[in-house]
């Protein structure tokens, strides 16, 4: 018999987790981000450059997903994230309308053209240079070192950690509230500087992916032992 009071907390975690989330982008991440946060039971809008790909991803991931013009993704949405490749991240931000103040989540691999390795590093990020080119929203890193089959799936035999990264206490609580949402087991990785180690820890799972032939069906962990 289902216990009444497991019942209504679970009930207050949803309503507290359950956002207005946009999604730019809609490629193997937005499109996996879509299916998974509607599934959670968020309230999705997504916008890619060709609206026709926003329009399938949100087909394709049911649920409560909305295909939206770019320009008003950040209106309507309480948190974003930005699923387009690193190069693009900070245009693609500038062009979703306001997004002072709003907890952004950056999720790339800022990987070089033959994917050979990443063209920001030692110094800084991706998620500090777009920071940097949109002062006013709250970056938290996060997801980068997850990919898109994983995301996709969802919770399975294994709990899978998402590493999170951000300066501003209250954006990380909110992603952490995301990706528990989802079903993930968050991990905090600390201030937004240590994105510097996070990227490179997702060109390794991109190595171990694609160069060591282990597939995507994979992701990296911290174990307590002992
Ligand atoms: N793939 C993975 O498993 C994985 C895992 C972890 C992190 N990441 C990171 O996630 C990000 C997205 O990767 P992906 O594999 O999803 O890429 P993708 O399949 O190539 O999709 C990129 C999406 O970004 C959109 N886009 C590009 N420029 C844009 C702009 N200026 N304004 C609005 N939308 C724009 C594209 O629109 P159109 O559809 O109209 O072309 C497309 O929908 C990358 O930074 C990557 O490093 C990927």
């Amino acid at each position: 018999m289902r216990d009444p009071w497991q019942a209504q907390t679970n009930l207050q975690e949803d309503e507290r987790h359950r956002m207005k989330i946009g999604i730019i982008g809609a490629g193997n991440m937005g499109s996996a981000f879509a299916k998974r946060l509607a599934a959670a039971g968020h309230e999705i809008s997504i916008t890619a450059q060709d609206p026709s790909h926003a329009e399938q991803a949100a087909s394709a991931a049911g649920g409560n997903v909305r295909a939206v013009a770019h320009g008003q993704i950040a209106a309507g949405a309480e948190l974003l994230i930005v699923a387009t490749p690193y190069a693009a991240a900070a245009e693609a931000l500038g062009a979703a309308g306001d997004v002072s103040g709003k907890t952004v989540i950056d999720i790339s691999n800022p990987l070089s053209a033959d994917f050979s390795g990443l063209t920001v590093g030692f110094t800084s990020s991706a998620a500090e240079e777009i920071q940097k080119a949109v002062p006013g929203a709250r970056i938290v890193k996060a997801f980068n070192t997850v990919f898109a089959p994983v995301l996709a799936s969802g919770p399975g035999a294994t709990r899978v950690q998402v590493l999170f990264a951000g300066d501003d206490a209250a954006a990380k609580e909110a992603v952490r509230g995301v990706i528990e949402s989802a079903g993930f087991e968050p991990v905090d990785a600390g201030p937004l500087s240590n994105a510097r180690y996070l990227e490179p820890l997702g060109m390794l799972n991109i190595y171990l992916g694609f160069m060591a032939g282990r597939g995507t069906g994979i992701a990296p962990g911290w174990q307590s032992v002992g």
